[in-house]
């Protein structure tokens, strides 16, 4: 059996492969509720045989979000729809994962598919919040920088939308540690500037998302994992390192965490980053090896061939693919026929796949 087939074991989870729909924002929904689009995609992805579906970027209150349009659980209503999604994917095999998250500088976007610009608080938009009041790049508004009864506040509605997330039927919560946004700002010292307990030395900078870690670690059942995802490097002399993720990651397998998506940059603008395909599979290598950790490799894993050989050369535990899941929901079937594996279809589709 090719190794990216073979099941893995995560609390009392079960994924049946090594492959995940990594977390995409869909920009389509109203007031935070998720639509039959979102049942669709992330549905259709289910049946396409992924062994878990992870939303996209969830926001934990409105200013949270990205894009107006973002999708949300900060209210008790967004359960319900949720459900609906969960249910479905779990019926077709595949684990719900939920990303919840908040852009703190980087929110209150239009729409992708219109302008996508911040906007001014009279057309919907919102002041923005980060560590400190320094703006992701001359475009962008000057944050608000929380002061440390906001840094609360901001934990509880990350603590409360968990809870619903669990409601909703989530079985996996990966906090949104990546590409800039609010945790990442902390992390980096571009980006976080406090002299308080939030800022300046490592264990400071980390002490953010560590404390979400270890909350959410305490709503979420033991039976369930938690992920967090991150930007392994920045990519700037100076700023949040490889190193520090590994330090990171350590920290965090001790407080209970079970993976790390190793995403990278976003918290910068204009640096320049190393592209080719699996570009970001040796920091998602070097955190394993060095913490002991689980990791997920994510970037430019396009081929059946790649994906396998980083779960077989024991880089990563499982791999995430993002676009190549928007080309195509049928991506692990079509990577199961290439390496030789079998994965059983959806029984409606059985005459095809037999
Ligand atoms: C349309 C789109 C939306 C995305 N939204 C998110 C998101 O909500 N959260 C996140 O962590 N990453 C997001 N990403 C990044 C992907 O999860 C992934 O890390 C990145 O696209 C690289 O993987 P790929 O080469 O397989 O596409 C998004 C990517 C795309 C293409």
């Amino acid at each position: 059996m090719a190794s990216l087939f073979t099941p893995l074991k995560m609390r009392s989870l079960t994924l049946r492969n090594r492959i995940a729909v990594a977390a995409m924002c869909m920009y389509s929904a109203e007031d935070g509720f998720p639509n039959d689009f979102h049942l669709v995609h992330l549905g259709s992805r289910a049946i396409g045989g992924a062994a878990v579906i992870v939303t996209e970027a969830t926001a934990i209150e409105p200013r949270g979000r990205i894009s107006i349009d973002d999708a949300g659980l900060w209210k008790d209503e967004h359960i319900e729809p949720w459900k609906r999604i969960t249910s479905f994917i779990e019926e077709h095999g595949a684990i719900p994962a939920v990303q919840l998250a908040h852009a703190g500088r980087k929110g209150g976007y239009s729409s992708p598919f219109g302008d996508y610009q911040q906007l001014p608080v009279e057309q919907g938009g919102w002041e923005t919040v980060s560590a400190s009041a320094i703006p992701f790049d001359e475009k962008n508004k000057v944050p608000h920088a929380l002061t440390l009864e906001e840094i609360e506040e901001v934990k509880q509605n990350w603590f409360a939308a968990t809870e619903r997330a669990l409601k909703a039927g989530f079985k996996i919560v990966e906090i949104h540690g990546a590409h800039g946004y609010l945790v990442t700002q902390f992390l980096s010292p571009f980006s976080n500037q406090r002299d308080d307990q939030y800022g300046g030395s490592f264990e400071n900078r980390i002490r953010l998302l560590v404390e979400l870690a270890e909350g959410i670690r305490k709503i979420w059942p033991d039976e369930l994992p938690v992920w967090v995802r991150i930007s392994a490097t920045e990519w700037k002399e100076g700023g949040w390192s490889i190193e520090e993720s590994v330090a990171l990651a350590k920290v965090l397998k001790d407080l209970g965490v079970d993976l790390i998506d190793a995403s990278t940059g976003g918290n910068i603008p204009g640096v320049k980053i190393p592209i080719f395909d699996g570009y970001q599979v040796s920091c998602a290598e070097q955190i394993r090896k060095e913490s002991g950790i689980a990791t997920g490799a994510v970037g430019l894993i396009k081929t059946s061939e790649l994906a396998n050989s980083i779960i077989e050369e024991e880089k990563a535990d499982i791999v995430l693919l993002a676009r190549e899941m928007l080309r195509d929901p049928y991506w692990p079937r079509r990577a199961a026929s290439e390496l030789g594996a079998t994965i059983e279809a959806p029984k409606q589709y059985g005459r095809a796949w037999g």
